[in-house]
């Protein structure tokens, strides 16, 4: 069953208040609700319905009186009074038997909630969505020590603790922990001088790993008191970390859930990289609490409204926190390897899509990534005052509402005066635009004109031009800058642009700092490549020029034989030897597009991509590179020590990225000696884990892993991590033997999203094991999508994107990938979520 945008109807009722009791018991929880409901003056006229699933009816009653609603699979009907009324029911549910992840469920012991998008329909009857506001009171009744919901806490005695939350809210940000769980405290005082306890609970043993996460928060507030002006309104955050858990985590009022990879972390288990998406994430939960849940979603058409304005704060905060150049160039790394995928095929969807059978098929990287772009695009048209006034005005008039995007451009217009009709597109048209550039100079005239085109998506043969603000520098002959960085606004199909009073013709550095999320084509020499990652003054773009370059190369080696391209070599040494530069922004200049990026780029040449020789090639290059380097490696690992004890903070961090940048590029020359070393002497596990990554990839891991696992088997977080590289870090030939091998490891446990995902995602991940020619790959992932439905549909549903790109290889593989995604959708009982998704692959 398909749902439509345009088929929005308010509910029928109001929920003025809540009182929720849990009596928990882990096969037979009772869920007691008593809901004060009115009639909602602003809706037609419609049957009482409440959304309830997988709930076992125990009894019903309208003020006090019994009555037998009618039952579905999806909820139940009732005749109801004309007038206001109180619902009362009661309900039971089996937590323990609960792999879905979602609604209430246990976590190694401890009781807890995932209500978004529609969980919580699996806990009660209720009008599950976001424009159903209310205030809720809840009751936990039950022998753990530790009982949490969501608000205030209001009173508690033996064996029970009431909550008040009084912010209205819609069901989905409702949230219950209950277990044995130790905290790790902290405070904060608002900008208006009002003391906020904070938690961060844990299970007994990880108490060593919460400060990280506890100082992320308070930064986090700190930080959005400064730059947005918000501050926290209730008495009390709690941050609780579970094992099991489908995502990074989830924003519920007061009382985030955390998928305790995405909090918990010390110096000796947590990766540099682990420690910054720790800080993002707890940015972006707490950021939630005024995009999102002070101002919610009016329905899941419009999830981008809070999610890529949430992204996009905390791309800022990490930018404030860490460095702006290094941040801007990672995202467009993830953005391109992971969202342009998703817009140049099958599942290709608006960031504010307009139909959908599961919502949770909607938590995309177009929603969330492609979301937060479109509101940095909006920001650099009407400028950083502008965006201010529009964001003040957004807090001021839609506090407590549960509004959509057109709610949110409105304040934009009526802020700055400007008419977005046309850029309203970025959210209603799908697919990724391509921007092709051709230019003239005459007379001291440069002229740049830029033709805008968006390919064809499912559903949208035809599309509008977009409003595309293209940042454009100029650079003079001897790499002065001459114009510096203008926002061309590219509105019609085809424009043209000139740049007057020039004394020779300059050299373009377009797209400055990725200022539109589209593809961006122009012809252009390689000298001149060359030239503007010598001199270009903008970071990014000078970051890019390399990188266009290291695609040619790599384009040219898997599509005529090439040999690797030395000038451009020589080139970016100049770059990396520059020891002015953040040692951070070098390690990314030594990075390399990854295999599937380069699949992509050769299929949108119109060339068929084959894994085995973009494997061939990638490996071609970093052999020759550390080679050619082999002087210049010994003198980079030296500025990269880092002497002073660990911190996970940018500048130790880049130095240990451009470390571990030059470890790999060694253990091709020296069959993994340096990386021996370093495993054996690393006292923190950014370092132990890249010396393991080189042992493994050169062949050499056998004896390193072993000693790694017999040093963490205890720390499943850890433990992931061993799952995740072997698979990761394998050649091509053996991926997926090694994927199936740990597939029968007595702690692999499909059950656990973390464990599943460190196995199947970087088997999906690891492009040449993935499409092994002889279907290995693709058949060992179907049939643990298969299994995997049965228990937890959303995290099976999310892993099928690994068959997005299906369609750009080869007939072999093409159909062999069709032949698993068949067997997927013929599995007798296959979830609605995993039907959707193989559906639209398959389209
Ligand atoms: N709102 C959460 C976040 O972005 C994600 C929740 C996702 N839940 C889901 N069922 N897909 O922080
Ligand atoms: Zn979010």
């Amino acid at each position: 069953q398909t749902i439509y945008l345009k088929d929005y109807t308010p509910f029928g009722w109001t929920a003025e208040e809540v009182h929720l009791t849990f009596v928990l018991a882990p096969s037979a929880t009772r869920v007691r609700s008593r809901i004060r409901f009115a009639p909602n003056p602003d809706a037609p006229k419609q049957a009482f319905f409440l959304h309830g699933e997988q709930l076992k009816p125990i009894s019903f009653a309208i003020d006090g009186t019994p009555v037998t609603p009618e039952i579905t699979d999806t909820g139940l009907t009732c005749a109801v009074p004309e007038g206001g009324f109180t619902w009362e029911a009661e309900v039971e549910i089996a937590p323990v038997e609960n792999f879905a992840l979602e609604g209430l469920y246990m976590s190694n012991g401890m009781y807890c909630t995932q209500c978004e998008a529609e969980g919580f329909r699996k806990i009660t009857f209720y009008p599950d969505r976001p424009d159903v506001m209310s205030v809720f009171t809840v009751r936990v009744e039950g022998a753990e020590k530790v009982k949490l919901s969501n608000g205030n806490p209001q009173d508690s005695g033996e064996g029970w603790a009431e909550w008040h939350d009084p912010w209205p809210k819609p069901a989905y940000l409702f949230a219950l922990v209950a277990g044995d769980l130790v905290n790790h405290p902290g405070s904060f005082t608002t900008m208006s001088g009002r003391d906020v306890e904070l938690n961060l609970w844990v299970r007994p043993g990880d108490e060593g790993k919460c400060a990280f996460g506890m100082e992320a928060l308070k930064k986090s507030m700190k930080w959005d008191e400064e730059v947005y002006g918000r501050e926290y309104d209730l008495d009390i955050f709690n941050i609780v970390a579970v094992d099991d858990f489908n995502m990074g985590a989830m924003e519920n009022k007061g009382l985030n859930i955390f998928n305790s990879s995405a909090v918990l972390a010390s110096p000796e288990t947590a990766t540099d990289a682990n420690f910054e998406r720790i800080e993002a994430i707890i940015a972006h939960e707490y950021f939630h609490n005024w995009t999102g849940n002070r101002i919610t979603c009016r329905d899941w058409f419009q999830l981008c409204l809070k999610e890529g304005l949430t992204v996009f704060r905390d791309a800022q905060f990490t930018s404030d926190m860490r460095g702006e150049e290094v941040k801007r160039i990672s995202d467009v790394i993830d953005l391109r390897g992971r969202q342009f995928p998703e817009d140049q095929g099958p599942l290709s969807h608006p960031v504010r899509p307009e139909s959908f059978q599961e919502i949770n098929n909607f938590y995309t990287a177009t929603v969330y990534e492609k979301g937060a772009e479109v509101i940095g695009m909006l920001k650099r048209l009407v400028g950083d005052e502008g965006y201010a006034k529009a964001l003040d005005l957004y807090f001021e008039r839609h506090d407590g509402d549960a509004a959509t995007i057109e709610d949110w451009l409105k304040v934009f217009e009526e802020a700055t005066g400007r008419d977005l009709t046309q850029f309203k597109r970025w959210y209603s048209q799908a697919g990724t635009p391509h921007v092709a550039v051709s230019e003239a100079f005459a007379d001291g005239t440069y002229t740049l004109t830029l033709k805008q085109h968006t390919p064809p998506t499912p559903g949208q043969p035809e599309k509008l031009p977009q409003v595309i603000p293209v940042a454009v520098g100029l650079l003079s002959p001897n790499g002065d800058e001459v114009v510096p960085t203008t926002v061309l606004e590219l509105t019609e199909a085809e424009q043209s642009f000139t740049f007057e009073g020039l004394s020779a013709k300059p050299v373009p550095s377009i797209l400055r700092g990725f200022s539109a999320p589209v593809v961006l084509e122009r012809e252009s020499t390689k000298e001149e490549r060359a030239f503007l990652l010598a001199h270009d003054t903008d970071s990014f773009n000078r970051w890019e020029a390399n990188r266009d370059l290291a695609r040619e190369c790599l384009v040219s080696m898997i599509t005529e034989g090439a040999e690797p391209d030395t000038a451009w070599l020589d080139g970016l040494e100049a770059v990396i030897r520059d020891s002015a530069l953040d040692p951070a922004y070098r390690a990314l200049m030594l990075g390399t597009p990854t295999q599937s990026e380069l699949a992509q780029v050769l299929h949108q040449r119109g060339v068929t991509p084959d894994p085995d020789a973009i494997w061939t090639a990638t490996e071609v290059l970093k052999k020759t590179r550390a080679e050619r380097w082999s002087n210049l490696l010994p003198h980079l690992a030296e500025e990269a020590k880092v002497t002073e004890p660990y911190q996970p903070d940018a500048e130790q961090s880049g130095k240990r990225a451009l470390g571990s940048a030059v470890l790999a590029l060694t253990s091709r020359l020296d069959g993994g000696e340096a990386a021996k070393a370093q495993f054996a002497s690393a006292d923190n596990m950014t370092l132990q884990l890249s010396a393991l990554a080189c042992l493994v990839q050169a062949g050499a891991g056998e004896e390193a892993l072993a000693k790694f696992r017999a040093q963490w088997n205890g720390d499943r977080l850890v433990m992931d991590k061993w799952f995740g590289l072997q698979v990761a870090a394998s050649g091509p030939s053996e991926t997926a033997d090694r994927a199936k091998a740990l597939t029968e490891d007595p702690d692999f446990d499909m059950k656990n999203p973390n464990r599943f995902r460190a196995v199947m995602g970087a088997l999906a991940m690891n492009h040449a094991g993935f499409h092994r020619i002889d279907g290995a790959g693709y058949r060992l992932l179907a049939d643990w999508l298969i299994k995997l439905d049965e228990k937890n549909p959303q995290t099976t549903a999310r892993m099928c994107s690994a068959f997005q790109t299906w369609k750009r290889y080869d007939e072999t593989r093409r159909g062999l990938m069709q032949a698993e995604l068949e067997r997927i959708a013929a599995k007798p009982g296959l979830s609605r979520d995993v039907t959707e998704m193989v559906t639209r692959l398959l389209s």
